[in-house]
C-alpha cells in the first residue's frame, strides 16, 4: 500500500469515520509521478486521476483499485504535511517526516491523539498497476454531528519539490 492511500484510508477511517461524502482535486502532481485511483461504488465521476464525488454509506465496503508511480526515491527530508479546516473554522495542520518515523497528531472536534507509522527512508520509486485494496466502513457514525473537512495533503522531496498536492474535501453526517 502506497503511502497517499495509507493516508488517505486513514484520513477517512479516522477523521470522518462513517458516513461520507469525498470529493478531490489533485491540484500538483511530479511530472515523473503518476497517480489513478478508482473505487467500486460510490463515485458519480471519474476524471484523469480516477474517481471522484464519491459517496458511502455507513458499514458499507469500500474497494477500488490503484495505479501509480512515484518517480523517484523519496530520502530522508521529505514530509507529509496536512493542512485542513474543520467544520468551516477549526484548523488542523501537522507536518511530519515522510519516512523513518511514527506522526502523531490529535484530531480536532473528537480530540483523539493518533499516532500511524511512516514507512522506512528511503521510499523507494515505484510503479503499481491495478493493486486491489478494500475495507470496510464502521456501521454508525463515532460523531453525533455533522462533521466537514477541506483541505489538501502534501507530500514533498527532500528537495522541497512538491512530489503531489492532493486537496480533498470531505463530509460526514
Ligand atoms: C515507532 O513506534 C514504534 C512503537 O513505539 C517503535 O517501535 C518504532 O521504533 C518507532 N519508529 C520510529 C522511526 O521512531
Ligand atoms: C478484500 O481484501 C481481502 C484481502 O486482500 C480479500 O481476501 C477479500 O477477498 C477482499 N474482499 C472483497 C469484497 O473485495
Amino acid at each position: 500500500m502506497t503511502l497517499l492511500l495509507a493516508l488517505l484510508l486513514t484520513v477517512i477511517l479516522y477523521l470522518v469515520d462513517g458516513g461520507v461524502v469525498l470529493t478531490r482535486e489533485v491540484k500538483a502532481l511530479a511530472g515523473d509521478s503518476d497517480l489513478y485511483l478508482l473505487f467500486d461504488q460510490g463515485c458519480k465521476t471519474t476524471d484523469a486521476y480516477g474517481s471522484n464525488n464519491c459517496e458511502w454509506g455507513w458499514g458499507s465496503l469500500i474497494s477500488g483499485s490503484l495505479t501509480s508511480e512515484l518517480g523517484h526515491d523519496l530520502l530522508p527530508g521529505s514530509t507529509v504535511n496536512l493542512k485542513f479546516t474543520v467544520n468551516r473554522l477549526i484548523k488542523w495542520e501537522f507536518t511530519c517526516p515522510a519516512c523513518d518515523a511514527n506522526c502523531t497528531t490529535t484530531i480536532p472536534v473528537v480530540n483523539q491523539p493518533v499516532t500511524f507509522p511512516l514507512p522506512p527512508c528511503p521510499i523507494q520509486a515505484f510503479e503499481v498497476v491495478d493493486q486491489l485494496f478494500n475495507t470496510t466502513l464502521p456501521a454508525q457514525s463515532p460523531s453525533p454531528v455533522k462533521v466537514t473537512a477541506s483541505g489538501d495533503i502534501v507530500i514533498k522531496d527532500q528537495t522541497g519539490a512538491t512530489v503531489i498536492d492532493l486537496y480533498l474535501d470531505m463530509t460526514v453526517q
